[in-house]
């Protein structure tokens, strides 16, 4: 028996010498000092012994494995401090290592523009019309018949208008007025709504003109509305977009779906009045047309114009964002350079 118990403490330790790593200690312990090894075995048969026998074999067991344990123990304090820095190595993070650049897009100043203006006039009371209320591909019938432009009207002409060759009366709208008739034949009266939108013009391209450009239609049709309702709307809007120190300037003009009718001019503050290719050296900036809506529109859309009148207006958002920032040439809009696009 004593034998054998200094057998297994010989091979344990042997083992114990030839240890590479913290599953090789595991590995032991479970083979000399789990409940089923030899030296639990031994243990456990000793109440089979002599008194005597029992004193010594199971002082000398006890002691085997009290030495194994202790010189695993020692083991593995070596062993798992070895592990633990080769981890350490293997999935070291350089902190200083500098990061990926991942650029950050912006909404287009356009569209911050368009922003900014709805939110004003949502302000005021106004809603935004729905998109089926404001297409951008039109029949002449809502660009131009039901807003009153009679069929000789030069803004008709193919120099004007791009003209499509789905039908002969489909176009890319000239306008956005043309949303003032789909709102009036789905709505009824008090209406109170904002339509922003692209319209395009068969025209050269110029540091003030682009052939494609944003405009944002106003309309508001309710009992008792007067031009001086109008003018007190679009004064309100200038002082909140321009800020008060703007000056601005009301003058009449013509259209032949509003009377009477109005244009608004901003001062150029690409020149600060003295003339430059912007403003084509007037020192003003037309911004919108305006007016009361024709009664001859109201009845196109079966609104009585005895009951009910109405204002309407529409803005071009290019020229409204070239005179908040001082940016000269409308194309700069277009060619969507990110050095430009940056700056906003
Ligand atoms: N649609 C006109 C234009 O494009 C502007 C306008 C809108 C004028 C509404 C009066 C009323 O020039």
């Amino acid at each position: 028996m004593k034998d054998t118990l200094e057998k297994i403490h010989k091979t344990a330790l042997e083992a114990i010498e030839k240890i590479q790593s913290t599953s090789d200690i595991e590995d032991i312990r479970n083979t000399y000092l789990s409940r089923k090894s030899e030296l639990n075995n031994i243990k456990k048969n000793l109440k089979d012994l002599s008194n005597d026998d029992k004193r010594i074999i199971g002082s000398l067991s006890n002691q085997i494995s009290k030495d194994i344990e202790e010189k695993l123990n020692e083991k593995y304090q070596v062993f798992y401090q070895k592990e633990l820095n080769e981890k350490l190595e293997k999935e070291r993070i350089d902190i200083t290592m500098p990061g990926v650049f991942t650029p950050f897009g912006k909404t287009h100043p356009l569209t911050q523009t368009i922003d900014e203006i709805t939110k004003i006039f949502q302000g005021m009371g106004f809603s935004l019309v729905h998109n089926e209320n404001s297409p951008e591909v039109e029949t002449e019938y809502f660009n131009f018949d039901m807003l009153n432009i009679p069929k000789d009207h030069p803004a008709r002409d193919m120099q004007d208008t791009f003209y499509t060759k789905v039908a002969p009366n489909v176009i890319l709208r000239s306008q956005t007025s043309g949303a003032q008739i789909h709102e009036m034949l789905t709505t009824k009266p008090p209406i109170r709504v904002v339509a922003p939108g692209r319209v395009y013009r068969c025209e050269s391209v110029s540091a003030r003109k682009n052939n494609l450009f944003h405009q944002i239609e106003g309309l508001l049709v309710d009992k008792d509305i007067t031009f001086a309702d109008l003018k007190g709307v679009m004064n309100e809007f200038l002082r909140l977009y321009f800020g008060s120190a703007r000056p601005t300037r009301f003058r009449n003009s013509f259209f032949p779906f509003t009377e009477p009718s109005a244009e608004v001019d901003v001062q150029c503050i690409m020149c600060h009045g003295k003339g430059c290719r912007v403003c084509s050296g007037t020192g003003w900036l037309e911004i919108l047309g305006a007016g009361m809506v024709d009664p001859n529109v109201l009845r196109n859309v079966d609104i009585d114009p005895e009951v009910y009148s109405g204002f309407a207006f529409g803005m071009g958002v290019e020229r409204l964002a070239m005179l908040k920032w001082a940016i000269d040439d409308i194309r700069l809009f277009f060619n969507n350079d990110v050095r430009f696009l940056k700056q906003f």
